[in-house]
Order: structure tokens, then sequence, then C-alpha cells
């Protein structure tokens, strides 16, 4: 089998090749990264394995999808701009990527490479806040940002290739991923650091919003399981059930690194920020027999290790921008 897994120098794509390589390592893999923001080389620079080919290119650009997609079974596609509060800074780079990205890889596989899979990797923001109860795949989008409306955009011309050309398409939604490599502005990783530093940990608004965490590696396994077993047309939500608020799981952070809860810097809310996401991720579960292996604290535990002893590879990337309180504030008019 030979895919092309597009974004894969960033956080989830870079552990998912290191995930196939270890459980597939017949599969063949093409790595498409323009290397922006979120991307970082040093995240798969040890790789050395014969089934795996590295290509610096943007999704955006059909004649490099043309010469690549016609020569693999699947085409996965993590590659977008995944920060919500950049895409309220500045979305243009949203809607290029996740939108005209995705339609360019269809366009691609459309015209070229009928048989070629395509697996999208999308996010259960597309569906907003959910103040009860858990979404379904077949519920309807209600985006907040610039960043879940691109992604829920995605979804929308996904449909409609799949209904007006008959490709062989499949959709996976996730909840929020944690884990190594994550780049330092996501919460998680950002609060490592300003800890490790003995910085204010910022927390929007009350910190009382609530997201459902899954270890990366759980999320890697349940996309190799979609790929590999996934029905053509249908789309996946991928939970693990561990649903915190940012006020405790700063909390737990703080706790494991000793530090005190007097870090605690409570600041002025993100526009638009969604209270609460919650994935119904049962057909996962009872189609394709998926369920996450990893215990949360333990998870936690292992990925705040992981970045006590790599301080080298977020040292040059942990700067002042990048670890900002409120990262979307300055673009306020
Ligand atoms: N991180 C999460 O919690 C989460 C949850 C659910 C879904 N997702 C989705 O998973 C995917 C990966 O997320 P991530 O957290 O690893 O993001 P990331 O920002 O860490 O990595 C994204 C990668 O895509 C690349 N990229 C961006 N635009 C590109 C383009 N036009 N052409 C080629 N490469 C491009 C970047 O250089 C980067 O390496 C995204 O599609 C995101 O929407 C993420």
């Amino acid at each position: 089998m030979n895919i092309l897994v597009t974004g894969g120098l960033g956080f989830i794509g870079s552990n998912f090749i290191l995930h196939l390589i270890q459980n597939h390592p017949d599969i063949k893999i093409i790595n498409v990264d323009a290397e922006v923001l979120g991307s970082n080389k040093k995240n798969l620079t040890h790789l050395k394995n014969k089934n795996y080919k590295y290509v610096k290119g943007n999704i955006t650009n059909k004649k490099l999808l043309k010469k690549l997609i016609p020569r693999v079974d699947s085409v996965i596609n993590f590659a977008a701009e995944s920060h919500v509060d950049r895409s309220i800074s500045n979305s243009e780079p949203f809607l290029k990527s996740n939108i005209l990205g995705v339609y360019s890889i269809l366009d691609t596989i459309r015209k070229n490479s009928k048989k070629t899979k395509f697996l999208q990797i999308s996010t259960d923001e597309v569906f907003g806040s959910k103040s009860k109860g858990s979404a379904k795949e077949e519920d309807i989008f209600h985006p907040s940002n610039p960043y879940s409306a691109s992604k829920a955009s995605a979804e929308l011309i996904i449909e409609s290739y799949l209904k007006t050309y008959d490709l062989d398409i499949m959709i996976t939604r996730c909840t929020n991923n944690f884990g190594p490599r994550q780049f330092p502005e996501k919460l998680i990783p950002k609060t490592i650091i300003r800890s490790i530093k003995n910085l204010k940990i910022p927390i929007y608004g009350t910190g009382k919003n609530i997201r459902d965490w899954l270890y990366v590696e759980d999320h890697c396994d349940a996309i190799t399981k979609v790929l590999l077993n996934g029905k053509n047309g249908e789309s996946y939500n991928i939970s693990g059930n561990n649903l915190l608020s940012n006020i405790k799981l700063v909390k737990k952070i703080l706790k494991n690194l000793d530090q005190p809860e007097e870090l605690i810097d409570y600041v002025i809310d993100r526009p638009g920020h969604d209270l609460r996401y919650s994935l119904d991720s049962s057909k996962i579960r009872h189609k394709l027999g998926w369920k996450p292996k990893q215990k949360f604290d333990k998870s936690l535990s292992e990925t705040i290790d992981w970045y006590l002893k790599n301080k080298s590879w977020w040292k040059d990337l942990a700067t002042k921008q990048m670890l900002s309180p409120t990262p979307w504030k300055k673009y306020r008019k």
C-alpha cells in the first residue's frame, strides 16, 4: 500500500507517520508539508526509513498533487492551519489551506486518479458548542470561529464531491488531542512550558470551557482503523470521553510540576469561544472495534515528561508570540 500523508511535519501528522511505520512497516509513505506554523522539521529528522519519503510542498499546488496522487492508494489529509486564535487574527491562510487545499486534493483525485481513497482529518469543532449531550456524525454543523468554519466548509465540499463524482472518501472528526510534539501555542504545551519558565498561566474567561481530551497515539490508532476498514462515504467521530474544564486541566498540570495554583491568571476571553465540545464516538467503537488504550492521567503525565526531557525541541519555538497569554487580542479592531 502507498499513501500520501499531508501535513506530516505537524503534531498529529508526525505522530501518525511514526505510528504507521511502527505498526505497518510495509506501507510506503510520502509526506507533503508546506512547513508553515505548526510544523517542525525536527519532528521526523530522526526517521531514516526506506519506505518514507518527504516532499516540501503545498496542498493548494495542483501541479504537485497531479504528480504525487496517481502514485498512491490513499491520501490522508492532516494539512491545515490549526490554531483558532490565529484564525481570529487573520483567517485568509485558514481559508486557503483548509478549504482550497481540500478542494485541490479532491479535484486532482477526480481528474487523475479516481481509485485513490481520500481520508479527511476533521474536528469536533465543526459541531460548535454542545451545552449538553454529544454530537453524532449526522448532526448539523454550527462552527463559531474561522478555523472551525473552514473545516466545516471543507466537509461540505467533500460531501458534494462524494455525491457528484462518486469518489472514495471518508472523514474522521476528533476531539482535542495532546501528546509529544504539539506546537507551544496550544493549551497543554503552553501551560507546561510557561510553568517550567515560572510564568503566569493564562486562563480564558472563567476557565469553565470544557474539552474532551484524547492522547494522540489513540487518535492515530483510530485513523489507521478507518483507513484500513472504514466504509466509503462514511464519517467517524473519535473521542476518549475525558471531558475536563480548562481550569481543572491546568490545575492538574501545575500539580504534576509541583507549581502553585497562584500562577493561574484569568485573562479576557477569546471571542466566539465555544463553551463545551463533546462527541458521541459509539459508531467507530461498534463498527470498527476501536477504543482508546491510554489512561488520561498517565498519558498527561508522560506528555509533561516529554516536554521536560525535550527542551531542545521547543526552546526556539517558545517565543513571546507563541506563548502570548491572549494571542487573538492584538488583532482586535
Ligand atoms: N490538534 C488537535 O487537537 C486536533 C483535533 C481534531 C482535528 N485536528 C485536525 O488534525 C489535523 C492536524 O492537526 P495538528 O494539530 O497536527 O496541526 P499542526 O498545526 O500541528 O500541523 C499542521 C501541519 O500542516 C501543514 N500545513 C498547513 N497548511 C498546509 C498546506 N497548505 N500545504 C501543506 N501543508 C500544510 C503545516 O506545515 C503543519 O506541519 C488538522 O487538520 C486539524 O484540523 C486537530
